[in-house]
């Protein structure tokens, strides 16, 4: 390996954000000097596999940073709250993959396709949004540069394993019959829908809540008017969204459709007579965003319906993690001229 490549983390290497991380810096050949890997004490010393070779599992702590370039976090937001300051300050630029810091105005959240621009504001922290708001600002973001978007409302169907291992093991568990020995509902969630946690009075989930703060901030339309219902669905992998818009500018159907076919990240699977639209399964271990089940929304003045999938460990988390540190390289923007104190 090259000493003039950067060395890169990736701290919760062992959990599925943090594996599947690996699996896309392996297979987008990115450039990489030194790799470490790091995950609670509980996993260090243990080994992973990474381009054929084995890497020993450190134990995340405040000296882990020395020397780091970019580290990609995905340990959950207790961990980012308290890690993320400490590698800034020792010079590590944080792509971090949990709630912790997305809504701090002094930390970019970026989809690349949407607002790669904002990478320049970063102070060594840049969040990874939300997996449902980045497929969904995938989609929007070419049809409001076209027609401009007055309203969305957004119902979502989303996968267990968004909620991490957690949530793999409680849907596996309840389908072979057996008791979860961690839930992340206190519903049954085999053969059934559920909805996030509620963290207020207002009956709108957290989950819900991201989508629609996080949509404003990336797409910078503070006011954007978005109605959001966010359900957990019972498949282990991929979410759905259902998506209904309405825009300021009148458009033909055949226009929406060129306008998300010629889109960045997009993938238009739309013909009905051949019973072709985007499911979850075939989204799998894709890096895409996939669209269709395109229809004219004849209720309102010009609204249309689009489905939107994609595997959300990929594009939902890891893929947009890691295509956020391949801008940083390639924009030179890994230095940041302003160190806070976080
Ligand atoms: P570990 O496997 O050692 O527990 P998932 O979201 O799939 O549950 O994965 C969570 C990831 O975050 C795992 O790699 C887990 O490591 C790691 N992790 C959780 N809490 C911490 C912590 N306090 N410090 C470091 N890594 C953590």
């Amino acid at each position: 390996m090259q000493s003039n490549l950067p060395t890169i983390a990736v701290v919760g290497a062992t959990g599925l954000v943090g594996r599947t991380m690996l699996q896309v810096l392996d297979e987008h050949e990115f450039p990489i000097g030194k790799l470490r890997l790091l995950a609670s004490a509980r996993s260090a010393g243990s080994s992973m596999e990474f381009c054929g070779e084995r890497y020993e599992v450190e134990e995340l702590t405040e000296n882990s940073f020395e020397g780091i370039d970019i580290a990609l976090f995905s340990a959950g937001g207790a961990a980012s709250k308290k890690y993320s300051p400490i590698a800034a300050a020792a010079g590590c630029v944080v792509v971090d993959n949990s709630s912790a810091w997305r809504m701090h105005s002094d930390v970019p959240l970026v989809v690349p396709e949407v607002n790669a621009g904002d990478l320049w504001n970063h102070h060594g922290i840049i969040a990874n949004p939300n997996c449902s708001t980045i497929q969904l600002v995938v989609a929007l973001k070419p049809i409001h540069e076209a027609f401009e978007l007055k309203r969305v409302i957004v119902s979502t169907y989303q996968s267990v394993s968004g909620a991490g291992q957690k949530g793999v093991d409680h849907l596996t568990a309840e389908i072979e019959g057996r008791e979860p020995e961690a839930r992340i509902s206190s519903h049954r969630i085999a053969f059934n829908t559920v909805f996030h946690s509620f963290t207020d009075d207002s009956g709108i989930s957290e989950e819900e809540q991201k989508v629609r703060r996080e949509t404003r901030r990336i797409m910078n339309l503070p006011d954007l008017p978005i109605a959001v219902t966010c359900v957990r669905v019972p498949i282990l992998g991929g979410h759905g969204e259902s998506v209904n818009i309405e825009t300021i500018r009148p458009f033909t159907m055949d226009e929406l459709r060129q306008v998300i076919e010629n889109a960045e990240g997009i993938i238009l699977q739309d013909e009905p007579k051949e019973d072709y639209y985007p499911t979850p399964h075939k989204a799998e271990d894709r890096d895409e965003v996939f669209v269709g089940r395109l229809r004219l929304d004849d209720t309102v003045e010009n609204g249309a319906y689009l489905w939107v999938v994609a595997d959300n460990l990929r594009k939902g988390a890891a893929t947009n993690a890691v295509q956020i540190a391949r801008k940083l390289l390639e924009m030179d923007c890994l230095g940041y001229s302003k160190l806070l104190t976080w």
